[in-house]
């Protein structure tokens, strides 16, 4: 076999046999494939699309570029989460530990962040001590004792993923339905949790802003996990508002451990319930209560103990940005839809994301909302607090988030939060 004739039968709109799948991409992890040919055929695939066999074969091959985990030993079912990215979507930090109070273990591989939505370790980072990186041998003693681990995807996971999500990203070859689902489920069933429950992010501040692009993303993935044993399940939910308040990793965590203490914003509240109790059926707990799990402490007492088994200090101070600026009303009147790609984009530029791969993000910075869609304002209240470490940083998202909150003389209709299960 020769790249170049894999891409020109791509190219060409043939379907690729199991065999130039499984040479490709093990050739590609290798460095035997060269990167410029990859680049091709990937906006080949992009263009052309993978039928449902081409697409199980490929994401088999990126799985066997690395080792699976093999959970067996853990003790308990195992169910992970994954979310396509939100502004505000801080929903692992309180799930997990959750989920781990009512019985099930979840191994949560997490990434950073990369433009305006945050990365959960990112977040979890500006926990003074915490530490994202976890040794295998310690990852699985910690899932049998905590329930729970939230750390880095090791270098033996899903290699050639790590190798194309890269050059993706730079060749314009990241919006494609195969290769999205096949580059996420490729970690997650390399990951070994028995089960899968993904939120699929719809509107402005997501990936997918069209409900249809985001449902045939969740099928195309629920196809791939049930194909390799692994029970899935995905919700299709509403980002075209930020999730909470807080966007930005200490104040998300903030708002997180509201949540955990039985407070916390009703609509974070609400999708950590709907997550939590997909997984937990996905499992097979069908007795377990994690609405009285947050209510009663138990989930609290997990997060403790997930952030200490990772060097983590659940009690010492959050860092705190030493610059805060207020966006205010300019009228009186009701708060309107608030745009999550305008939240998401100024958070990102105050601080808290970051625009290249190896670039540092602010602890600190992000956008604290002070008031939600469907609140009544008068003319002077502070809509937003911008969170900044230098106030230079002002200038472009002061704008942004007054344009983002939008005020208006009457309420928005309730838009609910959960729009599909598939
Ligand atoms: N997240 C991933 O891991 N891969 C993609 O292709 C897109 C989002």
């Amino acid at each position: 076999t020769a790249a170049v004739d894999v891409i020109r039968a791509k190219r060409d709109g043939a379907v690729l046999t199991d065999a130039q799948i499984d040479w490709v991409v093990d050739g590609y992890t290798r460095g035997a494939v060269a990167e410029e040919q990859m680049a091709a055929l990937a906006m080949a695939i992009l263009l052309r699309g993978f039928t449902p066999g081409e697409l199980r074969r490929w994401t088999a091959a990126m799985i066997a570029s690395g080792t699976r985990l093999d959970l067996s030993g853990v003790g308990r079912p195992t169910v992970d989460k994954h979310s396509t990215g939100g502004v505000g979507d801080k929903i692992t930090l309180p799930l997990a530990p959750l989920v781990a109070a009512c019985g099930a273990a979840v191994p949560q591989l997490s990434g950073r962040g990369l433009g305006h939505t945050g990365g959960t370790l990112d977040k979890l980072e500006s926990i003074p001590g915490w530490r994202a990186a976890v040794p295998a041998e310690a990852f699985l003693a910690q899932l049998r004792d905590v329930g729970a681990v939230v750390c880095a995807a090791g270098e033996r996971l899903c290699p050639a993923d790590r190798k194309l999500y890269a050059l993706r990203d730079v060749t314009g070859t990241v919006e494609s339905v195969p290769l999205i689902a096949s580059s996420i489920m490729s970690k997650k069933i390399a990951e070994g949790a028995g089960a899968l429950v993904l939120d699929v992010k719809v509107g402005s501040g997501a990936f997918m802003r069209e409900r249809a692009d985001a449902r045939a993303l969740a099928r195309t993935m629920v196809d791939l996990g049930t194909a390799a044993g692994v029970t899935t399940v995905a919700l299709l939910t509403d980002m075209s508002t930020p999730l909470g308040h807080a966007v930005g990793n200490a104040l998300e965590v903030a708002e997180s451990v509201e949540v955990l203490a039985g407070g916390g914003p009703a609509d974070v509240v609400a999708l950590t319930l709907a997550l939590a109790r997909e997984m937990l059926d996905a499992a097979g707990l069908l007795d377990a209560d994690p609405a009285a799990a947050l209510r009663d402490g138990r989930a609290m007492d997990r997060w403790r103990r997930l952030v200490r088994a990772q060097g983590g200090d659940p009690d010492a101070p959050l860092p705190r940005a030493p610059h805060v600026a207020h966006v205010r009303a300019d009228t009186d009147g009701v708060v309107g839809a608030v745009d999550a790609a305008g939240i998401g984009r100024a958070a990102w530029q105050l601080g808290a994301g970051r625009a290249r791969r190896e670039d540092p993000v602010s602890p600190a910075a992000g956008v604290l909302l002070r008031r939600r869609p469907g609140d009544r304002v008068r003319a002077g209240d502070v809509l937003a607090e911008l969170h900044a470490d230098d106030p230079a940083r002002f200038a472009g998202p002061a704008g942004w988030v007054a344009e983002a909150v939008r005020v208006g003389p009457t309420a928005p209709p309730p838009a609910p939060l959960v729009l599909e299960r598939i």
